[in-house]
């Protein structure tokens, strides 16, 4: 069973410090899209945690979609193949996207997302990632908004899981080898 106090080796990033960041980025895009049609869109499932706190650090009431894909499967390694489990509700035609993610590893998911949405004809596509690992990337992606840049290790918490668990820790922190290996 999962034990949190040996399954993880050092929390890389605290509540503390995750909350404080997302008002400072939340200032930032309240400032960026004032007088524009802003639409949120979240990726499921590892933006769960960071959507809810970020779009209610915003002053600005902006409507909100959820995209479901997957990459990773079950492993700890990103498969490369983008797969869509739920498409948006919502026609973004002419909108200003803001995609909110948990992290950037690879950055396949990302890129991929960004040029789908661009195809469907927004007026804007960026990005807001909490994480990014800087030294896994093997695809740049313009991310206009980063909570933190963080060491290429396996980290979970605040939404990002392993096998699906871990995701409802409130800190981000590394995963011991011994539970993947
Ligand atoms: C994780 C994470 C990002 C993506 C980043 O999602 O939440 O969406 O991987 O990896 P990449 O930059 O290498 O593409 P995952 O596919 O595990 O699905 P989940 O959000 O449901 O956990
Ligand atoms: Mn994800
Ligand atoms: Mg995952």
């Amino acid at each position: 069973a999962a034990d949190v106090s040996t399954d993880l080796t050092e929390v890389l990033v605290t509540e503390e410090q995750i909350q404080a960041k997302l008002g400072e980025i939340a200032a930032r895009v309240d400032a960026d899209y004032a007088g524009k049609d802003l639409l949120l869109v979240g990726v499921l499932k590892g933006a769960v945690m960071v959507m809810a706190d970020f779009s209610r650090a915003l002053q600005v009431t902006a409507p909100m979609d959820w995209m479901a894909v997957s990459s990773y499967g079950a492993g700890t390694k990103s498969s490369g193949v983008v797969q869509i489990r739920k498409d948006l509700d919502t026609d973004i035609m002419g909108k200003h996207v803001l995609i909110v993610e948990d992290i950037i590893d690879s950055g396949l998911t990302l890129s991929w997302l960004v040029e789908n949405f661009t195809a469907r004809g927004a007026a804007s596509v960026e990005v807001f990632a909490l994480l990014r690992k800087p030294e896994a990337a093997k695809v740049e992606v313009h991310c206009k908004y980063v909570g933190f840049d963080i060491p290429t290790e396996f980290v979970v918490g605040y939404g990002l899981d392993y096998a699906e668990r871990y995701r409802n820790l409130r800190d981000v922190a590394v995963l011991a080898p011994h539970v993947y290996s």
